[in-house]
């Protein structure tokens, strides 16, 4: 896989028309299993096609798993990230992701499984169909984002590995490539990155096993080449750059959770009723499209607006205590 970020910028501006004709194909309600860039094989497009680069990675659009919402634009995306093993600053992951090594890539899916395996990346790649979804991202600082996410779910994955009766959790364990990343000299987290979700949470369909953004491989600053997006929860449980995925009898301890478990609960569902220690989780701007000044414009949506998929799985849980 080339690295995305020396990349020069001809083939964004074709991924950007194609895909602002495809939110109007959306929009007509025309796209239904129809394969958008013409491919719905899972892996990366050759390069020798005129509009292609080896960055692109073909996918079909899932309408029924996508918002309407106006997507984020992708400069945005992929230069305002929160990815502390390269330090602190929103700019710094955009800076020196560019140095973290993605090729060879595997990751090991062990623990409470029948079938422990080690997947190359081709091969999750070619696990499943890809598909696009267009899915809100809100972080708990108060910012949110539009993005054309690729991937395909989590439960493809685990599926193959056969889950234990024993399996009730899932821990996600992501990468540490000390010359790369600065930020692990620091103490602000204790390292490698760790999130984890239930086994029901996890096997649910929104949740995203991803690969890609904006028709493209992930920028290393996103989290190459393999991460997770949990849409209905505050963006730090979607683990970036993951090596391990465990399957596991007790609650695993998230690493936010682990350095500050009154501010960062394991649940971290997004909630405009429940309010962070230090501020009001009840608002947020949309990066990009939002003004920078004056107060967060939008009402945060409980479950960030994905109540009607994920409301049920915490029935009689009490989500001020489980924040
Ligand atoms: N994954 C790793 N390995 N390291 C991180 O620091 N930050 C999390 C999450 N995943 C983080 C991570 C946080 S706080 C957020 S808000 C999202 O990644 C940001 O994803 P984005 O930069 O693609 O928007």
């Amino acid at each position: 896989m080339r690295n995305r970020w020396n990349e020069p910028l001809g083939s964004e501006i074709t991924s950007k028309t194609v895909w602002r004709q495809r939110r109007q194909l959306l929009s007509a309600g025309a796209l239904l299993g129809l394969g958008l860039t013409g491919a719905t094989r899972p892996g990366f497009a050759s390069a020798n096609t005129p509009e292609s680069s080896d960055l692109r990675l073909d996918a079909t659009l899932n309408p029924t798993f996508s918002v309407m919402d106006a997507l984020t634009p992708e400069r945005v995306v992929t230069g305002y990230n929160n990815f502390y093993e390269f330090g602190t600053s929103k700019s710094d992951p955009a800076r020196y992701a560019s140095a973290m090594q993605t090729d060879p890539w595997s990751v090991r899916v062990e623990g409470e499984v029948l079938k422990p395996k080690t997947f190359a990346l081709e091969d999750l790649l070619k696990l499943s169909g890809m598909q696009e979804r267009i899915y809100r991202l809100r972080c708990v600082e108060g910012w949110s984002m539009v993005i054309p996410w690729i991937g395909y779910p989590l439960s493809d994955l685990l599926k193959q590995v056969e889950p234990t009766g024993n399996a009730k959790y899932v821990e996600f364990v992501t990468d540490m490539q000390p010359k790369a990343m600065p930020g692990l000299k620091s103490r602000i987290l204790n390292w490698p990155y760790r999130e984890g979700l239930r086994l029901d949470e996890a096997m649910n369909p929104l949740t995203l096993l991803t690969f890609g953004l904006y028709g493209e491989v992930l920028p290393n600053q996103n989290g190459a080449p393999v991460r997770l997006v949990v849409p209905w929860k505050y963006g730090f449980k979607s683990a970036k750059s993951i090596v391990t995925i465990r399957l596991t009898e007790k609650q695993p301890v998230s690493s936010w959770e682990e350095v500050a478990p009154h501010e960062y609960g394991f649940y971290a569902n997004v909630n405009p009723e429940v309010s962070h220690p230090r501020w009001s989780q009840a608002r947020e701007r949309r990066l990009g499209n939002d003004s920078v000044f004056g107060p967060s414009p939008r009402a945060t949506l409980m479950f960030n607006g994905y109540a009607d998929q994920v409301a049920s799985l915490y029935s009689g849980l009490d989500l001020r205590k489980n924040y």
